[in-house]
């Protein structure tokens, strides 16, 4: 099968031409129409997360959808036909992958398309996650620190359908975008000073804080626009200082998805049915052919992607 796949870190990758993924009893054979494009996907390539604990040549991607072409002995969740969509331990930038049936999967529902599935796995998880861990109330506020972006753009639209009052530090021109997203405000963070307007449109405070950008000393300053005591703040980068914010009268968290019970079959079917009710918008960015996965990596690698950007397969 084709694959775009790495045989050393740090290389931009290549199509490779390899083996089917082994079956087992408890697996799923999926041919992959669509794979989601997620920075942990270039960060792994470059090296960023260390040594791989998988041998080369290692197939990039995890976030998938396609449908089932076999199912072990086992599996009796799903069958042959079946559309599914989830993440793919072994990398998803393939022809084929194979899953578990435990792992996080789920079907797609009729009226969504591949391509929008593929884009909602890691990123759709992890604003649910960010936005289950703030504990949001109807009425509260939340600040989104890159609010355009795949977490971002998520966790602006599942805070609002929970009622919250959204403001969204995105770039000027991103103004329209962040607004169709469901943001109540916009901060534009190429033009002020984010922590001094949003202080001076909410002088006491807005109730929490997602930012997917700032490294540690940027989340300090950031503290300044939350109401203390009692605001939390949740961080997809580890960059927050949870016992720094606990000593200012805060609560913040850095958020490693795939330890939280959004990263399973529940998570998915939750975005699933956000998206069917149309509460959660799949924006696409971009939808590039498989051979030209390293175009795509680099423009994810810019971190000005407006949306998700999605490789057909
Ligand atoms: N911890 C976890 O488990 C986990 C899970 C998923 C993702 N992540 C990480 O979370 C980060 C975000 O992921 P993503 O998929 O959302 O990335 P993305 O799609 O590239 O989005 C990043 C967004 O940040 C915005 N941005 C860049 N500089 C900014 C600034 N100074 N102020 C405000 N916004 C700014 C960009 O908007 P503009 O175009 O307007 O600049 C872009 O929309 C990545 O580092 C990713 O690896 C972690």
């Amino acid at each position: 099968m084709h694959a775009f796949a790495i045989d050393q870190l740090g290389e931009a990758g290549s199509l490779h031409e390899l083996a089917m993924p082994a079956m087992a009893a408890d697996r799923l054979l999926v041919r992959v129409r669509a794979a989601g494009v997620n920075p942990a996907d270039w960060k792994l390539r470059d090296g960023l997360f260390g040594t791989p604990k998988r041998p080369f040549p290692i197939v990039l991607g995890g976030d998938f959808a396609g449908v089932v072409e076999r199912v072990g002995a086992q599996v009796r969740d799903f069958a042959p036909g079946d559309r599914v969509f989830g993440i793919a331990p072994g990398g998803s930038y393939a022809e084929y992958v194979s899953v578990e049936s435990s792992a996080v999967l789920a079907k797609i529902p009729q009226r969504i398309s591949d391509a929008h599935a593929a884009a909602l796995p890691t990123a759709g998880l992890t604003a649910l996650a960010a936005v289950e861990w703030l504990e949001l109330h109807a009425s509260e506020s939340l600040l989104v620190v890159g609010a355009t972006g795949g977490v971002g753009g998520y966790a602006v639209q599942i805070a609002k359908a929970r009622g919250v009052h959204v403001i969204a530090v995105a770039r000027s021109s991103n103004e329209l975008a962040a607004r169709e997203l469901g943001a109540a405000e916009i901060v534009a963070y190429d033009l002020v000073d984010v922590v001094a307007a949003v202080h001076a449109k909410h002088p006491g405070g807005v109730d929490a804080v997602v930012d997917v950008v700032s490294d540690d000393s940027a989340l300090k300053r950031m503290a300044g626009v939350l109401r203390c005591p009692g605001g939390r703040l949740a961080s997809t980068i580890f960059a927050a200082d949870e016992t720094w914010f606990s000593e200012h009268g805060l609560r913040a968290a850095n958020i490693a998805t795939q330890q939280t019970p959004q990263w399973s079959r529940s998570g998915l079917e939750d975005l699933a049915r956000l998206t069917e009710r149309k509460a959660l918008r799949v924006h696409i960015a971009a939808e590039v052919p498989l051979a030209d996965a390293a175009l795509a990596l680099e423009r994810s690698k810019t971190g000005r992607v407006t949306g998700k950007i999605v490789l057909t397969i």
